[in-house]
């Protein structure tokens, strides 16, 4: 079928960049990407990193989505994965990596696509093709109970946390000055600095956010609905169409057949 352009990646420094800028997302998303053709041919026209196997790159550090359990990356991205890999014939391959690595790894060509939890983002729209949205999130900010903070409003010039890269920090910036933001490996660690003092807040995605106030309890509170919605989507590297379509695809037949909605409610509750 039809060969297509491999596109030379942008200097790695240009994308990190683009990363680290990600907009805390303001509306205009552009979230369909135009749905699939017909794609009947089999996993052997698509232009994946390894032959018959499908390598999803992800950061297992962020729970619903993926996280580690008895050694085995699981979630609803992993799962969704599994499900569109049978559909197209191939095996699944977890690589596990830092979050802020992801975007290297896709034009580098050591994963076939991200599928993290990951937010559509105009910058990333520059290196990277998104599949069609799957999931609709906010983020969320956590509090000490006893802090009082009780809106955005509330934490100008505090001192704010998150996972370095996400779009949570690009919400800190909006709020305070860069200094006083502090990026980390996970959401786990910038929430134990929290609740060391380290911090005044932390900006992550709701759902994980949930996961981190049903860990701690009454220590932490959640203030909600100070940002935009944004869109998670899977990515491919820019320009592979025939793996974006076939993915695309996936993800239709695995929505029409409950297969998604059945994921969803196994990690979500
Ligand atoms: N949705 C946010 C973003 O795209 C956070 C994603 C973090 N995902 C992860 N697997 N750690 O920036």
């Amino acid at each position: 079928m039809n060969k297509f352009l491999k596109f030379i990646a942008l200097g790695t420094a240009a994308s990190l960049m683009a990363l680290s800028l990600a907009a805390c997302t303001s509306g205009d998303q552009n979230s369909s990407t135009g749905s699939t053709g017909p794609n009947d041919s089999g996993s052997a026209s698509l232009d994946l990193v390894s032959e018959g196997t499908l390598i999803m790159g992800t950061n297992a550090e962020f729970p619903p989505f993926e996280y580690q359990e008895n050694g085995e990356v699981v979630g609803v991205d992993a799962a969704l994965m599994g499900a569109i890999a049978e559909k197209l014939g191939l095996q699944l391959e977890i690589k596990d990596m830092a979050f802020e690595s992801l975007s290297e790894a896709l034009s580098g060509g050591t994963i076939d696509i991200i599928a993290a939890g990951f937010t559509i983002d105009p910058k990333r729209e520059e290196t990277m093709d998104f599949t069609n949205t799957y999931f609709t999130a906010k983020q969320t900010i956590l509090v000490r109970s006893d802090s009082g903070f009780a809106s955005k409003a509330d934490l100008e010039d505090k001192k704010i946390g998150g996972q370095t890269g996400t779009t949570g920090l690009s919400c800190a910036e909006e709020l305070t000055a860069k200094e006083n933001i502090k990026g980390y490996n996970n959401g786990s660690l910038a929430v134990d600095d929290l609740l060391n003092g380290n911090l005044d807040a932390v900006i992550i995605d709701n759902n994980p956010a949930n996961e981190y106030k049903n860990q701690h309890g009454d220590e932490l509170t959640l203030i909600t609905d100070q940002f935009e919605e944004e869109e998670y989507a899977m990515a491919v590297k820019k320009g592979n169409k025939s793996l974006l379509d076939a993915v695309n695809k996936a993800l239709d037949e695995i929505k029409a057949d409950g297969t998604f909605d059945e994921i969803v409610a196994q990690y979500i509750k």
